[in-house]
């Protein structure tokens, strides 16, 4: 890449249509805020320089740029009068930078990398201004795009200001543009506010331009790109688009989905390839797992990672912090978190796995719960490889079970078990000869008794 390039990203849109307390762009897609899409988009393109334009009523999306990228990244535009009017708040966190400027939105989290790197390699053509446009399905009030008869980029009329004939083209401007930046502050400069909206439209900077004898260019995106969320409902929409590329992806990479339509990613999942994933699975944060896992019906899995070839669910849970192990076992209704399974072992029902570690090949009984909270801390338990914790069993942590050890179905562990010894935690058995049968009997009068009493009262 010869040119520098910075990347200014406007956030300063007030997204009342979302009806929320959290800012528009740090509501989340494929678990990531989309201002945070956008943020990785500038920097998957190298800009070495990005700027955040934030409205006064949005700290907290101000607070958010400022957590990635640094102090002093974020421009304060207020009050807003328009797109031109926000670029123009960046120019002094831009000042001294003489390379490629990109102009983006927080509220468009689905442009691809390469999309957005073409319009910045137009300018290496010879364009001083390119614009990323798309052929709209209903163009109803984007800005449209005004080509010369030799392709070049004439100008953008806004939807309010377009004549019958302008508002026939359905090439719109998505808003994406990129210019040399001190071209684009000087053009800004010379941008008013005499239209329909009385605002300052960024959108003149390709006339001004032109006027200047400069060329302009229009790049072509898909729609479904471009799409920017105003309202919950165009975020579901962003999120279906957003899951099913991921799936697309992920089958492509050689993941079986048996029903891709059902399976939720976040933006960060990785599957190998030969992970076979079942029906109704949700991959929160973070989440690796490894080649030859089958990820089995409605589990729900985040922040860990499944080594080769394990078995998880059906109905898993497996939390942040759990481990497990190549070839382990983790079955229906089992929880773990901050859990390392060994390679091999199993906890094939109904368990809860926290702040643990379990050796290889040790097979945790149905019910076992490691009892690891007590209301104001937690503590850790450890079972050594090749040990057997019997169903029912309660370990109080802090505990631990040493290797090859065994503890009785129903045991309360609340002492350390040495290795290779059996722990067992219960009262003696009692068995009463006969008392069954002569409850039985007894129940059994007194019910016939009820049914049928006595006549003439
Ligand atoms: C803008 C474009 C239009 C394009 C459309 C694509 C202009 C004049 N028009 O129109 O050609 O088809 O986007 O969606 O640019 N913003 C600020 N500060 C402001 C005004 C806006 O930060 O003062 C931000 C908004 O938060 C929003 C974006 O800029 O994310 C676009 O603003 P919006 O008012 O939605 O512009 P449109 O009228 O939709
Ligand atoms: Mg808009």
């Amino acid at each position: 890449m010869s040119r520098s390039r910075a990347a200014i990203i406007l956030a300063a849109g007030h997204g009342t249509r979302m009806k929320s307390s959290l800012s528009k762009v740090l509501h989340p897609v494929g678990g990531r805020p989309m201002l945070d899409w956008t943020i990785a988009l500038a920097r998957g393109l190298g800009c070495e320089k990005i700027v955040v334009v934030v409205g006064a009523h949005n700290p907290d999306a101000r607070a958010r740029a400022e957590a990635l990228l640094g102090p002093g990244t974020t421009a304060l535009q207020d009050p807003p009068l328009g797109t031109a009017h926000a670029v123009r708040a960046a120019q002094a966190a831009l000042a001294g930078f003489s390379g490629d400027a990109i102009v983006l939105y927080a509220d468009t989290p689905l442009i691809g990398a390469a999309t957005a790197d073409h319009v910045f390699t137009t300018l290496a053509e010879g364009y001083a201004v390119s614009v990323l446009g798309f052929e709209a399905e209903d163009p109803g009030a984007y800005g449209r795009l005004i080509e010369t008869p030799e392709g070049d980029l004439a100008a953008i009329v806004e939807a309010k200001e377009a004549s019958p004939e302008q508002l026939t083209v359905r090439l719109c401007n998505s808003g994406v543009l990129a210019a040399p930046a001190p071209l684009l502050f000087e053009l800004l400069a010379e941008v008013k506010n005499d239209n329909a909206k009385g605002e300052y439209y960024l959108t003149d900077v390709v006339a001004l331009a032109r006027a200047r004898g400069h060329k302009a260019k229009a790049v072509p995106a898909q729609e479904a790109e471009v799409l920017g969320v105003n309202s919950r409902v165009e975020l579901a929409v962003a999120e279906a688009r957003f899951q099913a590329a991921r799936r697309h992806q992920a089958m492509l990479e050689g993941v079986t989905l048996i029903a891709p339509e059902t399976v939720h990613f976040s933006h960060d999942t990785q599957l190998a390839a030969d992970v076979v994933v079942e029906p109704h699975v949700v991959f929160g944060p973070k989440v690796v797992v490894e080649t030859g896992a089958v990820i089995r019906a409605f589990s729900h899995l985040e922040d860990c990672i499944i080594r080769r070839g394990a078995l998880i669910g059906p109905y898993a849970r497996i939390r942040p912090g759990s481990d497990i192990g190549e070839n382990a076992h983790i079955g229906n209704f089992v929880e773990t978190k901050k859990a390392k399974i060994g390679a091999g072992a199993k906890a094939n029902h109904l368990t809860y796995l926290g702040d643990v570690t379990v050796g290889a090949k040790t097979n945790i009984g149905a019910g076992t719960v490691t009892c690891n909270y007590d209301g104001f801390d937690k503590y850790h338990t450890e079972i050594g490889a090749n040990a057997f914790i019997g169903s029912d069993t309660m370990l109080v942590a802090p505990v631990s079970v040493g290797e090859g050890a065994m503890t009785g179905s129903g045991s309360v562990i609340t002492k350390d078990v040495p290795a290779g010894a059996l722990a067992v935690e219960r009262s003696e058995q009692r068995n009463l000869d006969g008392w069954a049968t002569k409850f039985r009997a007894r129940k059994a009068a007194a019910k016939a008794a009820k049914a049928s009493p006595p006549s003439g009262d």
